[in-house]
């Protein structure tokens, strides 16, 4: 193939050098289009066709349902690391040695302790709030205790802020859960690894000791892993984007939290759980809400299948359907919820509808099966997601960050009134 894309406008031609991958991708390098062409850009609304950047963090393929993290496969990753090991990796680039990940580990719990006074704002917030509005809020305020912002330029500094927020981030999110619950907030223990403690504040009791469930624990760290990045998603583009005018990694990890809410996006784990729920009101029809999927008329979709990039299959989600069963069965757990997961599961699969769109079961249909197996509450879904999550925004951030990227900025193609005179109000 020749590295040099043509482009005809009219009676020009211009042309424009291809920019290659390490596994291949191409991409028409358009830097100069305006200017070469007098105003015309591109267009392309939801990104379906543009790369925003060049980024050497993770790999997938859509087509051939493939996800790698600094070249590790996700399968090899689940099985074989435990999440603080994938952290590192996506953050500094390789799997740390023994030393590096104990030195990384004691780092974060130095610097886990969160300002007292953040917890008067965790108590302003009232029972019923969204704790993705308040991780979020609270992610935002970490920037007012913590005022200096990040040295990039520095890599001491860089390393702090990252094991600042590594640390910090749990903490906050098991008080999100703990306020919810009117449980007393509290802390890790120096003596449990990063995964145990995040269970321990969540679940921790005032009244007794908390012990570890193996199963639930090591279920944890594969779902953390499986989530802990997925290049440049809606989230992540916010991260960068927001990174881009040089605010600093709280603010821009609290952007990116609000857009991982929706439920087109992380708030899609919730989504489903909601689905399954009313389905179950409703008498347990599921080929009713198959047809409701269907219908072109009807704005209902399968919460938990389809995927804007996977389009056979999601490979988080073969992990973790092992994974939920796993966990299911070891526990004992029986919940009709399950039942009509399963059921809606096995006719999507056979359905002509969804065979020949590709849509698939995601890694959220099954994610939120096991949150609710662990007794973690639904609306607290996406914000383990945004846990699993904040290693690979970390990740993304620096790499911008480091690459000197120039701020984010898009333009448009104005389609509104052209000029037209002002109206006094009393004409109008
Ligand atoms: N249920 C029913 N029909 C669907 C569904 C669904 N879940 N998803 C897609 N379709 C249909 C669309 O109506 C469309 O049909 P058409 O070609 O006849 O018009 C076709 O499949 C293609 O769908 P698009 O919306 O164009 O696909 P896109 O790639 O833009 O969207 C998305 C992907 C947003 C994930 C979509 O599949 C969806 O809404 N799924 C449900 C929400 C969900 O599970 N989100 C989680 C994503 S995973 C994550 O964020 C970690």
């Amino acid at each position: 193939m020749s590295d040099i894309a043509k482009l005809q406008i009219g009676d020009n031609s211009y042309e424009f050098p291809l920019v290659k991958g390490t596994e291949n991708e191409v991409a028409i390098n358009i830097k100069t289009l305006r200017s070469a062409t007098n105003g015309v850009i591109t267009i392309d609304p939801g990104y379906k066709n543009t790369g925003s950047c060049e980024s050497a963090i993770t790999f997938l393929d859509g087509e051939k349902g493939i996800l790698r993290y600094r070249g590790y496969t996700i399968e090899e990753l689940a099985e074989k690391a435990d999440f603080l090991e994938v952290a590192y990796a996506l953050i500094f680039g390789d799997l740390p040695t023994k030393e590096q990940l104990e030195k990384f580990h004691n780092d974060i719990k130095s610097k886990s302790v969160v300002d007292d006074d953040v917890k008067k704002i965790v108590d302003a917030f009232p029972k019923t709030a969204h704790p993705m509005g308040v991780i979020s809020s609270l992610t935002s305020a970490l920037t007012a205790f913590n005022p200096s912002s990040v040295n990039v330029d520095s890599e001491e500094d860089m390393y702090n802020s990252v094991v600042k927020i590594m640390g910090k981030f749990p903490v906050l999110v098991a008080w999100t859960l703990r306020k919810k619950q009117g449980l007393p907030l509290n802390y890790g223990s120096k003596s449990l690894g990063y995964v145990e403690n995040i269970l321990k504040m969540m679940f921790e009791q005032p009244n007794e000791d908390y012990v570890i469930n193996p199963i639930i624990k090591n279920a944890l760290d594969k779902l953390l892993i499986l989530h802990a990045d997925h290049e440049q998603n809606c989230s992540t583009s916010t991260v960068r984007i927001v990174g881009s005018s040089h605010a600093g990694l709280f603010a821009s990890l609290s952007a990116g939290i609000s857009a991982l809410w929706g439920p087109l996006h992380g708030g899609a784990n919730q989504a489903v759980l909601e689905m399954l729920e009313a389905i179950k009101e409703d008498g347990g029809d599921t080929k009713k809400y198959m047809a409701k999927a269907k219908d072109k008329n009807d704005p209902f979709r399968l919460m938990g299948f389809g995927h804007r990039v996977y389009k056979n299959f999601d490979p988080r989600a073969t992990i973790i359907k092992k994974a939920a069963d796993d966990v299911l069965n070891e526990l004992g757990v029986e919940d009709p919820i399950l039942d009509i997961a399963r059921g809606l599961e096995q006719e999507a699969l056979n359905d002509p509808y969804f065979v020949d769109r590709k849509l698939y079961p995601n890694v959220d249909f099954y994610s939120g099966i096991i949150y609710r197996a662990m007794g973690i509450p639904v609306e607290m879904f996406t914000v383990m997601f945004a846990l699993g999550r904040l290693p690979g925004w970390i990740s993304q951030w620096k790499e911008m960050r480091l690459k000197k990227e120039p701020i984010g900025r898009p333009r448009q193609i104005y389609t509104g009134e052209n000029e037209r005179p002002f109206i006094e109000i009393e004409k109008r």
